[in-house]
C-alpha cells in the first residue's frame, strides 16, 4: 500500500513538473514570437533540421519517458578532437604554427629519450604555464577598459539586424564603431547579461565581450538619429539596453568530445591530452573556463540546453552550440549570457542535474580561474566583490538592479560547490604530478 502511495505521489509529481515546464516553454516561446522572425531564428531551426522539430508539447515530453536518460545516449563519434595514433603521427612533423601537435603518446617521447618532454598540466590538474603563455586573450583587461570608455555615451546612427533575433540589433556608432544591443524583454535578462560579464571579470575570465549598459532616452544625442526606428522595433523608452562590442568573421563552435555526454571527460591523462594540436588544447583550456562561468552562473543556453535536447536529437552535441563563437585566431568568445544568474537561478530546479553533469566532466582548470574561485570561496564574500566590481564600473548599475540576497546566496553556494568539485580533481589527479608527453 505504502508503495503504491509512494508511486502516485511520484506520478502526480511528474504530471505537475511536466506542466509546469509546458506553460514554461509555452511562455518563453510566446516571448520570441511577440517579434518578428528574423533570419537568425530560420538559421536556428535548420539546425536542428536532422532530428525531429523542437515542439516541446506534453506529448513529446511524455514520449521522453521511454527513451534512456541523457547520459546513456549514444552519440556518433565526433572525430574533429579525438585523433586515432597514425592520424597523430602522420601530423607531427609540421612546425612553427600554433597547430604543431605537441606530441603524441608515451612511446614516443620515450623514443626520443625524453629529452624533449612538453608540459601539459601542472600539479595532476592545471593546464601547464606552457600552454597559459600561448593562449591568446579575447578581450584583455586593458582593451575592455579602453572600449568601455569609447563606447560609453556614443552616438548611434544606424540599427539593423546581425546580433540574433530582431530585439537586438547591429548598432553602428558614429565613428563607424560596431556594437550589439540587446533589448530585454524583461529586466533580467540585460540583468543576467550584464552580471554575468562581471563575474566574468571577478574570475579573471576574458572571453567575454566588453560591455556597457546604455538608457534609451529619446531626448539624448546618443539615440536620437535611431528613434524612430527604435520604435518601430518596439523598444520602450528608456529602458536600460546593453552594448557589447561586435567583433568580425566569428564562426560556430561544436562542442569537444571529451565534453559531450558520452565521454569520459576531460581528464587530466597523457594518454587523453596528449593526443590534441597546440590549438585543440588552448581551445580546451577555454572551454574549461566556460564550463566553470556556465556553472557558476548556471546558464542554461549553451552545453546544458544541448544536453537536454539530446533525449529527442541524438546528434545535437555535432550541431554548433548556442551563443558560443570562434574567432579566426581561435579564441572563444561567449556571447548572450542573459540566461545566467537570473534567469538560470530562477529555473534552477529544471536544469541542476545537467549542471551538475558538465561541471563533473572536467578536471583540468586554468590556474588562475582556479584560484579566484579558492579566494571566493575562503572569503565568502562573492556577492560583494562583484557587487563592487560592478558598482565602480557601470554608472547605470543603480538604475539596472542587482541580484536578489537570494541568488546572492545561490551564487556563493555555487561558488563553494565549484571549490569542492577542483579538491575532488585534486584528490584524485595531483599524485600524477605534471603530466608531460
Ligand atoms: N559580439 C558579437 N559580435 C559579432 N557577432 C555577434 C555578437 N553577438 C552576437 N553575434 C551574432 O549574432 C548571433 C546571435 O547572437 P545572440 O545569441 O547574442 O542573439 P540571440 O538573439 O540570442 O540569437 P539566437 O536566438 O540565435 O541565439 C550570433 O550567433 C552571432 O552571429
Ligand atoms: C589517445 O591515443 C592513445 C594512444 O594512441 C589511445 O590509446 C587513446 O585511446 C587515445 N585517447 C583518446 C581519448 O582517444
Ligand atoms: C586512423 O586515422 C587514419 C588516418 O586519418 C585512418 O586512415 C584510419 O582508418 C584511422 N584508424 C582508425 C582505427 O580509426
Ligand atoms: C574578416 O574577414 C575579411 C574577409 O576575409 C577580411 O578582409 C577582414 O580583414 C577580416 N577581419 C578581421 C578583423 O579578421
Ligand atoms: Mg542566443
Amino acid at each position: 500500500m505504502r508503495a503504491v502511495s509512494a508511486n502516485l505521489l511520484a506520478w502526480l509529481l511528474f504530471c505537475t513538473c511536466a506542466c509546469v515546464f509546458y506553460v514554461w516553454n509555452r511562455l518563453e516561446g510566446s516571448r520570441l514570437d511577440r517579434f518578428t522572425r528574423g533570419p537568425q531564428s530560420l538559421r536556428r531551426e535548420s539546425r536542428h533540421a536532422g532530428g525531429p522539430p523542437l515542439d516541446l508539447s506534453v506529448q513529446t515530453f511524455r514520449a521522453l519517458l521511454t527513451v534512456p536518460s541523457a547520459q546513456r545516449l549514444r552519440l556518433g563519434d565526433g572525430g574533429l578532437y579525438v585523433r586515432n595514433l597514425t592520424d597523430v603521427k602522420e601530423q607531427t612533423g609540421t612546425s612553427g604554427s600554433r597547430d604543431d601537435r605537441i606530441n603524441v603518446d608515451a612511446e614516443e617521447s620515450a623514443q626520443r629519450g625524453g629529452s624533449d618532454l612538453v608540459s601539459l598540466v601542472e600539479e595532476g590538474i592545471f593546464w601547464s604555464g606552457r600552454l597559459e603563455e600561448q593562449l591568446p586573450v579575447s578581450f584583455s583587461e586593458g582593451h575592455a577598459r579602453a572600449w568601455r570608455e569609447r563606447a560609453r555615451g556614443q552616438r548611434v546612427v544606424k540599427l539593423e539586424p546581425g546580433c540574433g533575433r530582431v530585439s537586438n540589433q547591429l548598432a553602428t556608432f558614429w565613428d563607424g564603431t560596431k556594437v550589439c544591443v540587446r533589448y530585454g524583454i524583461n529586466a533580467e535578462q540585460v540583468q543576467g547579461e550584464t552580471l554575468t560579464y562581471y563575474l566574468a571579470g571577478l574570475l579573471g575570465i576574458t572571453n567575454v565581450p566588453p560591455l556597457v549598459l546604455s538608457q534609451l532616452n529619446p531626448d539624448s544625442e546618443q539615440w536620437g538619429d535611431v528613434r524612430r526606428h527604435a520604435a518601430r522595433l518596439q523598444w520602450s523608452d528608456w529602458a536600460v539596453v546593453s552594448l557589447t562590442e561586435w567583433v568580425a568573421n566569428l564562426t560556430a563552435v561544436v562542442t569537444p568530445e571529451p565534453l559531450r555526454q558520452n565521454s569520459e571527460g576531460l581528464r587530466p591523462l597523457p594518454g587523453e591530452l596528449g593526443n590534441y594540436t597546440t590549438g585543440e588544447l588552448l581551445e580546451l583550456m577555454q572551454w574549461t573556463d566556460l564550463i566553470l562561468l556556465d556553472y557558476l552562473s548556471a546558464n542554461f543556453d549553451r552545453l546544458v540546453s544541448n544536453m537536454f535536447s539530446l533525449q529527442w536529437d541524438a546528434r545535437v552535441m555535432e550541431r554548433e552550440t548556442n551563443n558560443l563563437l570562434r574567432t579566426p585566431r581561435g579564441d572563444l568568445v561567449f556571447v548572450d549570457n542573459e540566461a545566467g544568474l537570473v534567469h538560470g537561478f530562477r529555473v534552477l530546479d529544471m536544469w541542476e542535474k545537467y549542471h551538475g553533469a558538465v561541471l563533473g566532466s572536467v578536471c583540468v582548470f586554468r590556474r588562475r580561474t582556479a584560484q579566484r574561485v579558492l579566494e571566493l570561496h575562503r572569503r565568502r564574500d562573492t556577492r560583494t566583490r562583484l557587487l563592487e566590481l560592478y558598482g565602480d564600473s557601470e554608472p547605470l548599475s543603480p538604475e539596472l538592479g542587482f541580484l536578489s540576497d537570494e541568488h546572492a546566496r545561490v551564487l556563493q553556494t555555487r561558488i563553494d560547490r565549484v571549490h569542492r568539485h577542483i579538491s575532488h580533481c585534486k584528490g584524485k589527479y595531483q599524485q600524477l604530478g605534471s603530466v608531460t608527453v
